[in-house]
């Protein structure tokens, strides 16, 4: 087939790559025209495993191509994505904005039936304004092109996108028309062996199972977060409270971890704009509430445990920060947990010593540049070399190279022994037996301490 992507971000950009990749002729649009010149060299803007090969074979093969219009596309696409952002607007309601100018686009360049696909996270109801739209510019052209407006939201996880993409739990597909039905269904075959894995459903169903699927997700975490904070008053350990909620099949083992927030380009956002569509309606959201509060709170919980131990003047003081990005595998920062650790911090005085696996240029790339100038914070190359002098270790994303660090040479490289684990991420026993002061989240270990 041959497909259109509107927007080359991490979901276009996968998305594009992956139906490249299983034979169809795709081309990504982006307004970035820097962006479009580095994806035509192969050079991606963002960091996701296996990406980059795909990228780099299928434009080798000829069948992906980026291009900063629509109007460059000489051959109609039979089915147009929309994978635009939708940022948080100032009222927390999703920002429409890039939506309806690349329908915008789509009505002043399209000449033939196509399908016009949401893939961006959307409101209920903004697939009929994209047709709005649409229909409007075909009119002022004096057009009568027929085409059709589907829903079909991602849930691509960034850091396991590909193999998100390629073997779906499951596609969600809003519609009405058959012949919508019948091209998106030729479309997914290759990666939907078992029929039952494409749910059709209305377009405004679809649109919504996406926002409660994060929200969903930010709730477990959230729940998760707020019963961590009781078991630490309680000398109750979580990781065993988890391990044994998670055993009954009707919770679930997956996304019960505690740790010091969730981040990210998706559930902030998504939990903001449900608010808002709640409030719209007349719903006071109260768990939603509830979820959003318990994950600012939580983003408050290293800086605070740091701060509780070691003063609330950190004047002189070195902390040593492992993992930036919101979480593992990707660059992505938005939103991440290390961003208001990493003010706090500055903020009392502390310079703060940081290393990532990957996400070192995109924080010189949004980071304040004074932090770096001043010598507050500095972005080091190796895990260990975070280390060198400082008193205390923060670990906020829990990178693979981050599991069983050498505690032998984190003992000699450190003034102070004292681990802060944002993701319980280590065993509290070994790490006291090696001699560290530890702290972990809902660990129960101040109380338990006092019983040692
Ligand atoms: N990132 C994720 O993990 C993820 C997962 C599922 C769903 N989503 C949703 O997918 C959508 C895209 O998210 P993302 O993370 O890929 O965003 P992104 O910010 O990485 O990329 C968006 C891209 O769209 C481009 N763009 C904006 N307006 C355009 C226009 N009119 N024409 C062409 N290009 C345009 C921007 O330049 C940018 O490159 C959002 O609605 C998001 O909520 C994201």
């Amino acid at each position: 087939m041959n497909i259109a992507v509107i927007g080359a971000g991490y979901v276009g950009l996968v998305t594009g790559a992956c139906f490249a990749e299983l034979g169809n002729h795709v081309t990504c649009i982006d307004i970035d025209v820097k962006k479009v010149t580095a994806l035509q060299q192969g050079i991606l803007p963002v960091y996701e495993p296996g990406l980059e090969a795909l990228v780099k074979s299928s434009i080798a093969e000829n069948r992906l191509h980026f291009a900063t219009s629509l109007a460059d596309v000489s051959v109609m696409p039979q089915v147009i994505f929309i994978a635009v952002g939708t940022p948080a607007d100032e009222d927390g309601s999703a920002d429409m904005r890039y939506v309806l100018d690349a329908a915008k686009g789509i009505g002043d360049y399209m000449t033939d039936y196509c399908v016009i696909v949401d893939k961006s996270t959307v409101p209920v109801g903004v697939a009929d304004q994209v047709e709005g739209i649409v229909r409007a510019q075909l009119a002022q052209r004096g057009a009568t092109t027929n085409f059709d407006v589907v829903s079909n939201p991602e849930f691509l996880r960034e850091g396991a996108a590909i193999d998100d993409f390629m073997r779906p739990d499951r596609i969600i597909i809003g519609l009405t028309s058959k012949r919508a039905r019948n091209i998106m269904q030729e479309l997914y075959q290759p990666i939907t062996r078992h029929p039952e894995k494409i749910y059709f459903m209305t377009v405004r169903d679809a649109e919504m199972t996406k926002y409660v699927a994060n929200a969903m997700l930010a709730t477990r975490i959230s729940f998760m977060n707020e019963m961590a904070v009781l078991c630490e008053k309680m000398a109750v350990d979580i990781e065993n409270v988890r391990i044994g909620i998670g055993s009954d099949t009707r919770i679930g083992a997956r996304f019960l971890y505690p740790g010091c927030g969730y981040g990210g380009s998706c559930f902030p956002k998504d939990v903001k704009a449900l608010i808002h569509m709640a409030e719209q309606h007349g719903i006071d959201p109260l768990i939603l509430h509830a979820v959003e509060h318990r994950n600012v709170l939580q983003k408050q919980w290293l800086p605070q445990k740091i701060m509780a131990r070691l003063g609330e003047n950190l004047t002189g003081m070195r902390i040593g920060v492992w993992g930036l990005s919101f979480k593992p595998e990707t660059d992505d920062m938005r939103e991440a947990s290390s961003l208001v650790l990493l003010e706090k911090l500055i903020a009392a005085g502390a310079t703060v010593l940081a290393y990532d696996p990957v996400a070192i240029p995109m924080a010189k790339k949004i980071l304040p540049a004074r932090w770096l100038t001043s010598g507050q914070l500095v972005l080091a190359a190796h895990q260990y070399d975070a280390l060198a002098q400082v008193d205390a270790l923060a670990l906020v994303t829990e990178w693979k190279p981050f599991c069983y660090p050498d505690l032998g040479a984190m003992q000699s490289l450190m003034r102070q022994a004292i681990v802060f684990d944002g993701r319980n991420q280590y065993n509290p026993t070994q790490l006291r037996d090696a001699g560290f002061e530890y702290y972990g989240i809902g660990r129960g270990i101040e109380k338990a301490l006092e019983t040692v």
